[in-house]
This record gives C-alpha cells, structure tokens and sequence, in this order.
C-alpha cells in the first residue's frame, strides 16, 4: 500500500477501455470503509459512464478531456439528505442544515474520495481529482439532479492510464511537519523549502512560457487570480446555501 502511496501520479490520458464491474464496486467498497463523522456516512458518489452525461459534465469541468476519455467519472458530495430522511421517518428531528455540518459531510466524502483513490492505482487504474467541482456546483447539481441537502464537493477521473508521467516534486517533508507546536516560517526557511522548486529546469521552463520572473506569481497571477478566488467562493457559498446548509441560527 505505501509503495503505491508513493508512486502516485495524477493521470490525464486515459485509453477508451472499461472498468470490469466487479473491479469498480470492490474500489467503491474500499471507498465506504473510510472513517466518517460518527458512522452517518454523509456522502454520497455518483457513478458517470453514459457519455451524454459525461458531456455535459465536461462542459461545466472547463472541458477538461480526461472527463470524455475516462470510462467512469464518480462525483462525490456531501450528503446530509439521506440521513435527515432516516431520523424523520424514525421520530428524531435532524439539525443538520448548518454549516457545521456540511463541513462534516464534506470531509466525510473527501476521505471516502481518497480511498476510491488508492484502491483505484493498487488495481493498476489511474485517477485525476477535478477541482472544478466547486467552481461550478450549481451546474453540476443540476446535471445530477442533487436534491437539496446535497452538495458535490469534488470528482475523481478512473480509467486506464495512456500516460506514463513522472512523479511530481513534493516540498522536503521538514517543511510540512511541526514538532509538538507550529513553528513560524522565516524568510530563510521559505527560501530553503522553496529552493528546489524555485530552481527546478521545470520551472525555468515555466517561467519563459510565461513570462514571469518567479514561479510564485504564475500561482497568483496566473493559476489562482484574486479575482477568480473571490467569485468562485462566493457561488460557492450561495450553492451551500442553497441546498440549505447556512441555517445557523438559534
Ligand atoms: C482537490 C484537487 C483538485 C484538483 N483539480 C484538478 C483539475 O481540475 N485538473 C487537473 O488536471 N488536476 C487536478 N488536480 C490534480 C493536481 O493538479 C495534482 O494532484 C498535483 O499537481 C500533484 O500532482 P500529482 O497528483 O501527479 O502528484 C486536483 C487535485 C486535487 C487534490
């Protein structure tokens, strides 16, 4: 398991080959055994094969292609619907349309995700998050018919691979961990954690393409505008609230 841990590269190229049924529930199954906010498994994955679905699910993905060459797209989402519908119908009244919990569910589903993940590449497939889940939830909702208390929060991309990239760099491990307390970043830590990246024939490449003088401004000028975060959080939030997640009154 670590080794494949280890090994993990995000796939973009995918042949036209099917995912054997059998292989597909027993990754959902590894998938459903992850640890959940207090065994309410407040999730749900839907499953994408058929291609009108997954055309226009490719639209509102920013006509990522890995959506139309994949056999199985799974959209996970937060879901608080089901198990509001289980404590109505058994005398419990549910209160669970705040934001507290939707940030239960969330992470409910992105645990779950995370297994899919796994147990895709130990069965040799290749997966690819979406983060476009979230900038357009509104449309994806719709695609999928969400009910209210439903909320997508990311997609997994599952096929066989048609690539074969290298892995890609991770900071030194000191710079992620924290012994016992947080402790503070200087500028010369920055610049040590940061050195390899900064230097790397990758970026040099990176920065003539795009005309930058460091790799840091391609993150915010290019990649993840100020203006693009602001709009995208707030149809985030208005989708949260929506689907009737923002009742955190009294
Ligand atoms: C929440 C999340 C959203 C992501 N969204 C996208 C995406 O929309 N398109 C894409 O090509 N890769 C996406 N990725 C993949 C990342 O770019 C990738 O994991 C990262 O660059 C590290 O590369 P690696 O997975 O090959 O190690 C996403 C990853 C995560 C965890």
């Amino acid at each position: 398991m670590v080794d494949i841990i280890l090994n993990h590269r995000s796939i973009r190229k995918y042949k036209e080959k099917e995912i054997d049924g059998s292989i597909l529930t027993q990754i959902l199954e590894a998938g459903i055994r992850a640890s959940n906010t207090g065994n309410m498994q407040a999730y749900s994955i839907i499953v994408t094969t058929q291609k009108d679905i997954k055309e226009k699910l490719w639209e509102v993905h920013f006509k990522q292609n890995m959506i139309l060459q994949a056999p199985v797209i799974l959209t996970f989402c937060a879901d608080f619907n089901r198990f509001s519908k289980w404590c109505k119908l058994r005398k419990a009244e549910p209160a669970f349309d705040n934001f507290l919990s939707f940030f239960n569910a969330a992470i409910d589903a992105l645990l779950v995700s995370q297994n899919v993940a796994l147990a895709s590449e130990e069965n040799n497939l290749g997966i690819c998050y979406l983060g476009t889940t979230i900038y357009n939830a509104e449309k994806i909702i719709e695609i999928l018919h969400l009910p209210h208390g439903v909320v997508p929060v990311t997609t997994l991309v599952i096929g066989y691979p048609d690539e074969n990239p290298g892995i890609t760099d991770r900071l030194p491990l000191a710079s992620v961990i924290h012994n016992e307390i947080y402790h503070e970043y200087t500028s010369e830590d920055i610049d040590q954690f940061y050195q390899e990246k900064d230097n790397s024939e990758f970026t040099k490449e990176l920065l003539k393409i795009n005309n930058k003088e460091t790799l840091a401004q391609i993150f915010t000028d290019n990649r993840y505008k100020k203006k693009d975060n602001i709009l995208f959080s707030k149809k985030f939030m208005e989708v949260i609230e929506k689907q009737g997640f923002m009742n955190n009154a009294d």
